[in-house]
């Protein structure tokens, strides 16, 4: 096959087919294909497109580039959530245990932070022994016995995937919905899932910053679901601010804990509650939504799904004691008050903002070989429409070097706009898709 006439096809705008983008995949992740007409395709695709039929293809020989779990003789429905990633999103950590509590089996890979976003993968690493490299023989252990297992990306697991996104990367080929959501769903399918929930996040914090474009990504990503035959479902969240009131890894770990108990703040509880009723839904498992929201609230407030976590992290070579005693979790050693320059309400909290001055304190990283500090962030005590009187605390600072702390608090005196007037607030819940 000559590779330079399907780049040039697909430059023109013409159809390639299944087989074609086959080819293209298989020889790129084999090494026979070099990078420059890989990034010469990935361009093309830029600007042209793909058709639903092509797409799935491409997706499908991304799926198959790599291992593909099977947990079909594990019993019950296996289904996992995936956000696009947001600022104090640590949902992942609630949800897989209540929706295990619930009696879904969730076999969970998850990713690290990058750039103002955080990673499921750093947040439980803060756990003190917490091991997310589990063998795949393990993992389905946990995940049939436990009724979920928590951890990162093998390199076994949609190989092609990780060797196109590195080239997306440093090709401006990134922000693409086809290659957005080929890049996902390879891997999230990889994982010998039934059916998928997707939280597709908008707004300041999100890869997505408007709904348009959030919409266009989840129905492209439910299309794909729907060719393999795996439901799919979305959620369109704000992230236009936060998630919750922790930024930072052991301090949303903290957050996580709280919620799991029934203690959480209200966004981040629904969030996660209305994530795990799609996700019984989508496995077939939902007779009546208001009984559903009141059993998964049960499931927080008598401490089943708390008892779940506590286990996971137990069998994953944590400590436990973190779930009664969260002094065991990494500290800053000291913190500091983030206070409102003038009196008024809170108009805006740029969430991007925010989870780059948390990385600049060094709870995330610019490039994906740093180092992370696990007990540096932020915990708010005010947000999005509350008022504040001058000089009345807004946040408080976690941090364990002060050459970094100016740098933050600039950022996050850009980040939030303090004036004056009503503030319509967005749902928190933007748009279902099915
Ligand atoms: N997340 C992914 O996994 N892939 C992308 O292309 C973008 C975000």
């Amino acid at each position: 096959m000559l590779f330079v006439e399907l780049i040039r096809h697909k430059r023109d705008g013409q159809t390639l087919s299944a087989e074609q983008l086959k080819a293209l995949v298989d020889a790129y992740t084999d090494g026979e294909l070099p990078d420059y007409q890989m990034a010469a395709f990935l361009m093309a695709v830029y600007f042209q497109s793909m058709n639903p039929e092509e797409l799935a293809a491409w997706t499908e020989a991304m799926l198959f580039s790599g291992e593909v779990l099977d947990f079909s003789d594990i019993e019950g429905a296996k289904v996992d959530k995936h956000s696009t990633g947001g600022v104090g999103d640590k949902v992942s950590l609630i949800l897989a245990p209540l929706a295990a509590a619930a009696g879904l089996k969730v076999p969970m890979i998850s990713g690290r932070g990058l750039g103002h976003t955080g990673g499921t993968l750093d947040k439980l690493e803060s756990i003190p022994g917490f091991d997310v490299n589990q063998p795949v023989g393990r993992f389905k252990e946990l995940v049939d016995q436990l009724g979920l297992g928590l951890i990162g990306q093998t390199g076994e697991i949609a190989p092609a995937d990780k060797k196109l996104y590195a080239l997306r990367d440093v090709t401006a080929t990134v922000e693409c919905i086809p290659l957005i959501a080929s890049s996902i769903m390879s891997k999230k399918l990889a994982e010998g899932i039934d059916a998928l929930v997707l939280d597709v996040k908008v707004g300041s914090g999100a890869f997505m910053k408007d709904i348009g474009r959030a919409r266009e990504l989840a129905r492209t990503m439910i299309d794909i679901g729907a060719s393999m035959d795996r439901p799919v479902r979305a959620l369109i969240t704000d992230m236009d601010q936060p998630l919750g009131l922790t930024v930072g890894n052991s301090l949303e770990v903290i957050e996580s804990i709280e919620t799991l108990r029934g203690e959480g703040p209200d966004d981040l509880t629904q969030i996660t509650i209305e994530l795990v009723v799609e996700m019984l839904d989508v496995a077939g498992q939902l007779d009546d939504r208001d009984q559903a929201f009141k059993e998964l609230r049960r499931l927080l407030d008598d401490g089943s799904a708390l008892k779940i976590f506590a286990d996971i992290i137990e069998a994953q070579g944590g400590d436990p004691g973190v779930c009664d005693d969260p002094n065991r979790l990494p500290s800053a050693a000291h913190t500091v008050e983030f206070c409102a320059d003038e009196p008024g309400v809170i108009r805006s909290i740029n969430a991007e903002q925010v989870g780059v001055a948390a990385l600049e304190l060094g709870a995330g990283r610019r490039k994906k070989e740093d180092d992370i500090d696990p007990a540096v962030g932020l915990v708010f005590h005010k947000k999005r429409a509350a008022q504040v009187a001058a000089g009345e605390p807004i946040l408080t600072i976690h941090y364990n070097d002060d050459a970094n702390l100016e740098g933050a608090k600039q950022r996050l005196r850009q980040a939030i706009e303090i004036g004056t007037g009503d503030i319509n607030e967005p749902p928190l819940i933007l748009d279902r898709l099915k």
